[in-house]
Parts: structure tokens; sequence; C-alpha cells
């Protein structure tokens, strides 16, 4: 028996050209893992009217934790029309697998770190070192959503709040409501986790991005759990910022922040802007991580226009390695790849298209394979 069982979900399109590169730095890191493959993304989706098979669900509890790469996501309508005649017309529905991944192993939290690497053309600044934690089962994308409004519901939301007055003139199909459901348990373990972590690694400050202001009762109520939270680490400072004004912040002073918590979209957003200031889609990866199993994936799409090529940036694939290491525990590997990684950006040989180079996907696993 190996120490580890490790999915690896590569998806579609360039997820399959990272997942090739991914595989180039596993073998060299040679770790005690048996890799298994499992089936996920649109190909399923179209020939089994199931994009996450019931047996990709059965191997991953087998499984200690999984790499995925990338998959195709297209709106009802598209998807509805790719799927093989045999299995059109009969109201299958198309959800997103990564999101119901999330939800279905209930991988609480999403880390996201982004720091700038010495060398990178594509940094921002320099000096960012910042880790994003989002809460990634709850919120605005728990997919509890109405169009048109149903009846019993309207008259309960009018029931329960005066402002729904706004809206009497207005006919239940012409409603559409996507609610944002925070929990109590929800706020509290996504908070805990990011004090963890800063505890962990040094890091003297937890800002928690929300907008209690406006959105009292959700927003209200994360901030709240933050800061009693926040009194079990004297020394770790809590400071609040609101959503609108933290995207000026980061691009004003991101080197102020080390760690940001906050909910599911809020996080998204702020994520995807701080994974900008260090190089964007070719280096932001990211951890789904629950008590019972974590999927590392880099954070970018299928990116169809250029599947196949090998020619997108892997170091985002890598560094979703980086973070499974520590996950796992095997701190002095993942030390050791993010050095190697460190090193072929700052000595400039190997870049992809994205960096002003000309190197392959694979050139540059290689090249951190070396260093390895
Ligand atoms: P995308 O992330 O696939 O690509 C957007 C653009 O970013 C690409 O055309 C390319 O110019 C650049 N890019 C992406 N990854 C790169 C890399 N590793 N190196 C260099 N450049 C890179 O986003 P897009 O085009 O909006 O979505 C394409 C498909 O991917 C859609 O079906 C979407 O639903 C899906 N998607 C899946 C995600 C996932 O699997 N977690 C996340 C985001 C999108
Ligand atoms: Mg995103």
């Amino acid at each position: 028996m190996t120490k580890y069982k490790i999915a690896l979900m590569p998806g579609d399109g360039i997820g399959k050209d990272v997942m090739d590169a991914a595989e180039i730095v596993l073998e060299k890191l040679a770790l005690d893992a048996e890799y298994v493959h499992a089936d996920i993304g649109w190909e399923f989706w179209c020939k089994e009217g199931e994009p996450f098979p019931q047996r990709t669900v059965d191997l991953l509890k087998t499984c200690d934790c999984a790499l995925f790469a990338a998959i195709t996501s297209k709106p009802k309508e598209e998807a509805e029309a790719e799927l093989i005649p045999e299995l059109q017309g009969q109201g299958l529905i198309y959800r997103s697998p990564i999101v119901r991944l999330r939800q279905q192993f209930d991988l609480y939290t999403n880390l996201r770190p982004c720091k700038a690497f010495e060398g990178n053309p594509l940094n921002y600044r320099d000096d960012i070192d910042l880790v994003v934690f989002r809460e990634n089962t709850q919120g605005l994308y728990a997919g509890v959503e109405f169009h048109p409004l149903p009846a019993d519901v309207r008259m309960a939301l009018e029931k329960h709040s005066a402002n729904m007055a706004a809206f009497d003139n207005v006919a239940s199909e012409d409603i559409a409501l996507s609610t944002r459901i925070f929990t109590r348990e929800g706020c509290q373990r996504i908070v805990r986790r990011a004090f963890e972590y800063a505890d962990q690694h040094g890091y003297p400050t937890v800002t928690i991005v929300e907008k209690p202001n406006v959105i009292r009762e959700t927003s209200g109520l994360m901030v709240r759990e933050a800061r009693k939270i926040s009194a079990e680490y004297p020394e770790i400072d809590l400071w609040e910022t609101n959503i609108d004004a933290m995207a000026m912040w980061l691009l004003k002073n991101p080197d102020d922040y080390g760690v940001l918590v906050s909910s599911n979209m809020f996080g998204d957003i702020i994520s995807d802007l701080a994974a900008q200031l260090v190089g964007g889609l070719g280096f932001a990866s990211s951890g789904n991580i629950g008590d019972e199993l974590a999927v590392f994936e880099p954070t970018h799409g299928s990116a169809p226009k250029y599947a196949g090529m090998y020619k997108v940036n892997p170091m985002a694939m890598l560094l979703a390695i980086k973070l499974m290491l520590d996950w796992l525990g095997e701190t002095a590997q993942a030390a050791a790849l993010e050095q190697a990684i460190a090193e072929v950006i700052a000595e400039g040989q190997v870049r992809t298209y994205d960096m002003q180079g000309n190197a392959s996907t694979l050139d540059v696993a290689r090249a951190v394979a070396e260093k390895l």
C-alpha cells in the first residue's frame, strides 16, 4: 500500500495540457503515492449527460486528495444542444461539476495564495504575499434561486420584510431571486481556518472582507463571528474592510495585507483581483479543502482556443501541487517545489507565451523538474 492515493482529474481543454505538465513534476517528486485517473467534465456531459459521474464520486471517496485541472461549462441551452441525440429532451440540467464537488464533499475552504515571484515580468508589484480564504459552499453560490418567484415564497417575503413593498407592482414572472444564505457554523469555520493559517505562517493580520453596513444580516453575522474568533488570537490583528473598498486597497497598497477572509462570491472576486496582481491566470492556484478531502487546482478554465497546443503556462497547476504537498504535510517537498518554480521564473529562460516566452507547457514542467 502506498502512503497516499491521489486522483488526477484533467477535465477539458488545456486541463489536459497542464495535467501532463503536472505528471512530469509528480514523477520527479516520487511521492509514495498511487495516482488514479478520474473522469470529469464536458466530454462526460455530452456522452453520458453527467459531467461528474457517480464513479468519480465513489473513487474520490477512496482518495486522500485530488488534483483537478479545468473543465468547460456552458449556459443551459447550449449545454442541452451539445448532448448526444439520445439524451436530448430528457430534462437533463448541466450544473458545474466543480461547484458540485465542493458542495458534495463539503470542501468549505477555498485557499488562494497570491505571492509575487521575483523576476516575474507579470507582477504588478514585487512585494505582494497575501492569501485569500474564501468560503466555498454557502452564500450566493449555494444554488437557492427562483425565477419566476413562487407565490408562497413571495408571500413569506412580504410577510417578513417591509422592504418587499418596493416590488409590489412587479409580476412574479418578472422577479428573479438568488439567495445569500450564511450559517453561523459556516462563518465560524472559514474564519477559524484563516486565523489558524495566519498563526502558522506568521501573518500579522487577518482582514475580513464583507459589507455589513448594507448587507446587514449575512455580512453582519460573519463579521460578528470573526470578532469573537479574533479574541482567541491576540497577536493577530483583525482588520475589517468592505468589499468595494478592498478592491481599491488591493490596487493601492497590496503589500499591507496578509490573510484575507470572505464569503463565497466576494471571496471569488477578491481572489481573482489578487491573483492578477501576481501574474494572473497562469500563476493562480487554489485548494478546495474540507475535513475529509481536498482538491487542488489552477483557477483558470479550459481555455478552448489553446486546447492541446501545449502553449499555456503550467505554473498555476504546479503551484497547486505545492499546495497539495503542504496539505499532505510533505512540507519539505512543498518548499523544494516552490524553490524550483521560483528559480525557473527568476532565471527567465523557460517561459510560456503569457510571459513573453516561447517555451511549451511541457518545457516549463521539465525545467521545474530539473531544478528539483
Ligand atoms: P479561461 O481561464 O479558460 O481562459 C481565459 C483566457 O485566459 C485564455 O484564453 C488565455 O488567454 C488565458 N489563460 C487561461 N489559462 C492560462 C494559462 N494557464 N496560461 C496562460 N494563459 C492562460 O476562461 P474562459 O475563457 O472564460 O473560460 C473557458 C471555459 O473554462 C469556460 O467553459 C468556463 O466555464 C470554464 N472555466 C472553468 C473553470 C474551472 O475549471 N475551474 C474556471 C473558469 C472557467
Ligand atoms: Mg473565480
